[in-house]
């Protein structure tokens, strides 16, 4: 994969952690891995990767150096891809529903509908919390487990709700090498 080909990498890397927490909390089937699979390569096709290295390096979207046009772009980019989604019959439908939920709960930034996390199934929670953490722990070709062990608590308490609490349970043990990922 090219370096610095952040989105690539990104989407890659969240297709491996969304099918791995599927399959520790015992969800996983040739279906599932191909929804999550779909839909961690195509729920931030509209950007680029120097927006989302942008908004990793501020932390937050209001903090960000975007222009106003990315900022617009990064807004809609859900909306975006949904609508290329729903004139194609190819990709399973419950692929727009974990698109559509993708930034919900998300600490960096505020463009979710703001569901009640117990109303958002468990599969959606799984694929936004391991977005989230596929997010923040990559940032220029690296991936800094250290740096997000120092936040566990507050990404902890920040997840810990609904139908979040399954997969959180099972990312601690990720993050805290308790799985093996070989
Ligand atoms: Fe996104
Ligand atoms: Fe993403």
């Amino acid at each position: 994969m090219k370096k610095g080909d952040y989105l690539a990498q990104h989407s890659m890397m969240l297709a491996f952690i969304s099918c791995l927490m599927a399959k520790e909390i015992g969800i996983a089937s040739p279906q599932i891995n191909q929804k999550l699979t779909y839909a961690s390569m195509l729920h931030d096709l509209s950007l680029t990767s120097n927006i989302l290295e942008s908004i990793q390096e501020s932390e937050t979207l209001e903090d960000s150096s975007l222009s106003w046009q990315e900022h617009k772009k990064y807004k809609n980019h859900t909306q975006d891809i949904l609508e290329h989604l729903r004139k194609t019959s190819k990709i399973p439908g419950d692929v727009e529903d974990i698109i559509n939920d993708h930034h919900e709960l998300s600490q960096s930034n505020n463009i979710a509908s703001k569901k009640s996390p117990s109303m958002i199934s468990q599969l959606n929670a799984l694929f936004a919390l391991s977005d989230e953490f596929c997010h923040q722990v990559h940032f220029k070709d690296e991936i800094n487990l250290d740096l997000f062990r120092i936040h566990w608590d507050d990404f902890y308490n920040h997840y810990n709700k609904g139908n979040f609490k399954k997969p959180l349970e099972c990312l601690k043990k990720i993050v805290f090498n308790k799985i093996d990922l070989s």
